[in-house]
This record gives structure tokens, sequence and C-alpha cells, in this order.
């Protein structure tokens, strides 16, 4: 695999300010699309804009083709931008917009016309050259800005939230859209969000941030399945989450009971999160399940109940179940061992990562 960009111990701190990022390392591979997900302020644009070119690392070195590029200006970079508010030119209609880039650049006419018409095809807005941009919806905007970007041909595209301002229906349907096109271009995407459903329907790779770090990075799957802590199991999906106590390998305590695990590799006794998906929780009569709880509120999700119980500790659970329960009945939660997740406190990516492969052999 190609790596395209990379950052090493990158950090970014504003004068005498808080440290917003703090020794981030990555690397990119090309023709991937890319995710970086967290929450407001933890650093997801100032991450694009130093790949852009437009804010400068303090400490830390960033890589593009193998080459140090601090010091490259924004212009001779080999990336474009997709803005949250799309920063479209409200004046011009949708070719020239389109165009805007290609005529900085000098190109012969002939050649800007017919790349700008691929381009508009590309997002399924052919015809459309001579529209007015205030006369467009706002998906259309969005696949605007996007033509505007994939017509300079960049190796790598920039998208900071580019779906946030649109609604749900609309916004699925260009998720759709943007990972066909990503496959159909095979250009490099790194897509800014904070909706980790989003997240986890259009990425190759997600690097889940916290307070300017990267606390997590791998395939949706891996993280959704082997969150690293309690920040990524809450951040992405529904999680029920309680503490626990790792006796040996493949047995934990919680809730006062033993239960077999698949997981290992830790110090005898020791102090862990245990992280079950609701999905995974099936509801059982007292006398079969594993933990036993009284049902307090359910609603309905339309594919399935959400039902929230609470075990004997005091622990809430959330179930999601195709079937309804009655509230204030005592039920049996059963699981397998392979759905209970055990979390050590403050383990770094190496060594967790390290500890799931030694038990996958
Ligand atoms: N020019 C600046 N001067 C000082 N602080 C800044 C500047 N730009 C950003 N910050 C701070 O850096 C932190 C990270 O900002 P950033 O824009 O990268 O967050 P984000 O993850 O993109 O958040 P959001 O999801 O809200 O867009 C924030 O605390 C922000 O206030
Ligand atoms: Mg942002």
């Amino acid at each position: 695999m190609n790596t395209i960009i990379s950052f090493k111990n990158v950090v970014k701190q504003y004068d005498d300010d808080e440290v917003i990022l703090k020794n981030v390392s990555f690397e990119i591979e090309q023709g991937k699309f890319y995710t970086l997900l967290g929450p407001s302020g933890c650093g997801k644009t100032t991450i694009l804009r130093m790949i852009a070119g437009f804010t400068e690392a303090t400490k830390g070195d960033i890589f593009f083709d193998n080459q140090r590029i601090n010091d490259i200006p924004a212009n001779k970079r080999l990336v474009n931008t997709v803005f949250q508010d799309y920063a479209l030119f409200p004046h011009m209609n949708v070719f020239d917009n389109v165009a805007f880039g290609l005529k900085i650049k000098k190109m012969a006419k002939a050649d800007i016309t017919k790349k700008v018409r691929e381009a508009l095809k590309m997002v399924q807005l052919p015809g459309y050259e001579t529209r007015e941009i205030s006369e467009m919806s706002g998906g259309q905007r969005q696949r605007v800005a996007i033509a505007r970007a994939i017509v300079n041909e960049p190796k790598v595209l920039l998208l900071d939230e580019p779906l946030s301002a649109l609604d749900l229906k609309l916004r699925t349907d260009m998720q759709y859209e943007l990972r066909d096109l990503q496959q159909r271009l095979g250009i490099t995407f790194i897509f800014v969000t904070h909706d980790q459903e989003e997240a986890l329907a259009m990425s190759d790779e997600i690097f889940v941030m916290n307070k300017g770090r990267i606390v997590q990075s791998g395939t949706p799957v891996d993280i959704y399945d082997e969150p690293i802590n309690h920040f990524v199991a809450d951040f992405v999906g529904e999680s029920n989450i309680v503490n626990g106590v790792m006796l040996e390998d493949n047995l934990v305590e919680f809730v006062g009971k033993q239960f077999e695990c698949v997981d290992g590799g830790m110090r005898g006794n020791e102090p862990v999160e245990i992280v079950i998906r609701p999905e995974d929780l099936t509801i059982t009569t007292p006398d079969k399940g594993k933990l036993v709880v009284t049902v307090d509120t359910q609603l309905f999700r339309g594919v399935h109940y959400e039902i929230l119980c609470t075990d004997e500790d005091k622990n809430e659970w959330m179930v999601h179940s195709t079937r309804k329960a009655k509230e204030g009945s005592k039920v049996g939660l059963f699981f397998e061992p392979e759905d209970i997740h055990v979390m050590r406190f403050n383990e770094s990516e190496e060594d967790f990562d390290a500890r799931l492969e030694s038990y996958e052999e």
C-alpha cells in the first residue's frame, strides 16, 4: 500500500493557549476513504486545515508523497477542500463556480468546458451549467461544491462535515453518492464528521478523536466491535458499560457474578470496564438469564424496541429487541461469552492491538 499523507508527532498550539493537537501521528493510504470522527472542538478541522496548508503545525512533520510539506503553501498542495458551508461564489452560476480553479490555472477554454461538463455529470448535475447558485437546493449546492473540488483532479479530497446541513433523506442519498464517487475516481477522501453512523457507513478507516488526540483508528467493524475505551464505546454506537474485574484469562466478574469471556492478557483481578451492545442482549425468562433485570421503559424505534432495564446493582441496561417487554416485570438477559467486551483503563492503542491479536491467534 502507498502512503500518501502522514503526520509525525504533530502538535498545534495557538499562542499560550491550550494545546489543540497533542502529538498526532497517522498514515493515510492512497485511494481509501478516511473519516475523522469526534465531538465538537476535538481538532478535526484543524487537521484538515494543516493538510490543506491553511494552518501551520507548531511542532512535528507533515508528509505528502514522502515529501515534508510543512513549508509548502496551500496553492502548491495537491489537495482540494469541500468546506462545511460549501463556500460557493453566490454571484456566479454553476459553470463559473466549478470552472474557477481551472481558469486560475489558465487552462484553455475548450478544455475547461469539457472538464466542467464531466465534473457535473459525475455529481449528477448535468445540464445545470447556467443555473444560479441561489436557485439550487442545499443538496445540489453541496454537489456543486464537490464538482468544484474534483474538477481540479486533486490527489486528496478533504471534506469538512459536508452533509451536516442536509435533511436525513438527502443526507443518506449523498452518503451513497459520495462513497460511489470516491470508488469511481479512486481519489483519497478525508471526511470529517461528528456523526458516528455516517462514519461507520462510509469509511474504509476511521480515526476516532477526543480532545486533540486520535484515540483509536481502524475499520468501522473493528471500532464498533472492539472499542478501546469508555469514550469510544460510548461515542460510537449504543453501549452498556459497567465496571468489572478481570479475574483471570477468559473469566470476568460484574454485577456480583462470574462470566466466561474471550478476553485475556491482563493482570489477575484487574479492574476493567465491560461493554455489551444492546443488540447482543436477548430477553428471556429470569431463570434462563445470565443477569436478572427489571424493565423500566421501552420505546418503539421502528426496526426494534429499545428497552431500558435495571439490574440489582442499579446499572442500567439497554436492550434492542424485536419483541415487546412488560414494564415493571423481571426478565432475564442472555448473552454469549463473545458479546462481552472487556476494556482496560488507559491502555495504549499499541498494547490494545497486540492484546487483541494475541487471542485471535
Ligand atoms: N484560530 C484559532 N485560534 C485559537 N483557537 C482555535 C483557532 N481555531 C480553532 N481553535 C480551537 O481549536 C480547537 C479545535 O478546533 P477545530 O475547529 O479543529 O474543532 P473540530 O473538531 O473541527 O470541531 P467542530 O466539530 O465543532 O467543527 C477548538 O477548541 C477551537 O476553539
Ligand atoms: Mg470543524
